[in-house]
């Protein structure tokens, strides 16, 4: 029989180094052998005492994810509030926050997305036991050529996502990740580089190689 991961053969380098948050999707829905696969990997990812605490909700009804897109749209934006961002439109936000206008697109637009995962727990903060699953999920799905990005929801939705779901109040909602073949292309992101973060041995002795070996 071949194994569930043979379709999954892009060096794991490659994967993780091209891996960058997509947010504008082509309307092609994703095969369900590809979900498949990309769930396989999800369950394959750690947890405490191997309890396996992670719950998926995989949405790909055109319908649902209008109504859920709705509800993600005013999340996003009751999270700005909170954040006493000025704006109240996207029009309003600065050109130059690329970040912010980027994800309040995704707000606009998530309505037509082809697929939307969300990453549940049966366990309450259980976060540290499902974002490895998640991590999992987009890497198998970046190897597969489907992009994605984690995101989250806010207090101010929940109760009306669980209801049109029919999510059990006892799960724990931790991300939300739209899935599909992306509009745009993977590559390279920007990070600090690896020394500027990591210590070593001793809290503030610098890692086992230069910050400029790493620029190189
Ligand atoms: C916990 C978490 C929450 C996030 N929430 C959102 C979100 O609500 N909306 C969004 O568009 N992106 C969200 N992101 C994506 C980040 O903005 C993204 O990972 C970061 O900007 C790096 O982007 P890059 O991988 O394209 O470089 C979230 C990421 C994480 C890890």
């Amino acid at each position: 029989m071949e194994q569930e991961y043979a379709r999954l053969n892009m060096p794991i380098g490659e994967t993780m180094f091209s891996q960058r948050s997509i947010r504008r999707f082509r309307s092609d829905p994703i095969p369900v052998d590809d979900l498949r696969v990309i769930m396989d990997a999800a369950v394959k990812a750690p947890s405490g005492g191997n309890r396996q605490p992670a719950r998926f909700l995989i949405l790909t009804d055109p319908d649902v994810i209008r109504e859920f897109g709705a509800l993600y749209r005013e999340a996003w934006w009751a999270k700005r509030r909170d954040e006493k961002r000025p704006w109240t439109r996207r029009e309003e936000i600065p050109a130059e926050d690329r970040g912010s206008t980027a994800a309040a697109r995704l707000a606009d637009e998530i309505k037509d997305a082809p697929c939307i995962v969300l990453a549940l727990t049966t366990v309450k903060n259980g976060a540290s036991s499902v974002i490895p699953s998640v991590q999992n999920l987009m890497l198998a799905a970046r190897a597969l050529g489907i992009g994605s990005v984690p995101t989250t929801l806010h207090a101010q939705v929940l109760e009306r996502v669980y209801a049109l779901l029919n999510i059990p109040p006892e799960l724990e909602f931790h991300l939300c990740i739209p899935l599909g073949y992306p509009r745009g292309r993977f590559g390279p992101t920007q990070r600090i580089p690896a020394a500027e973060v990591t210590y070593h041995n001793r809290w503030a002795t610098p890692a086992p190689w230069s910050v400029a070996a790493a620029r190189a």
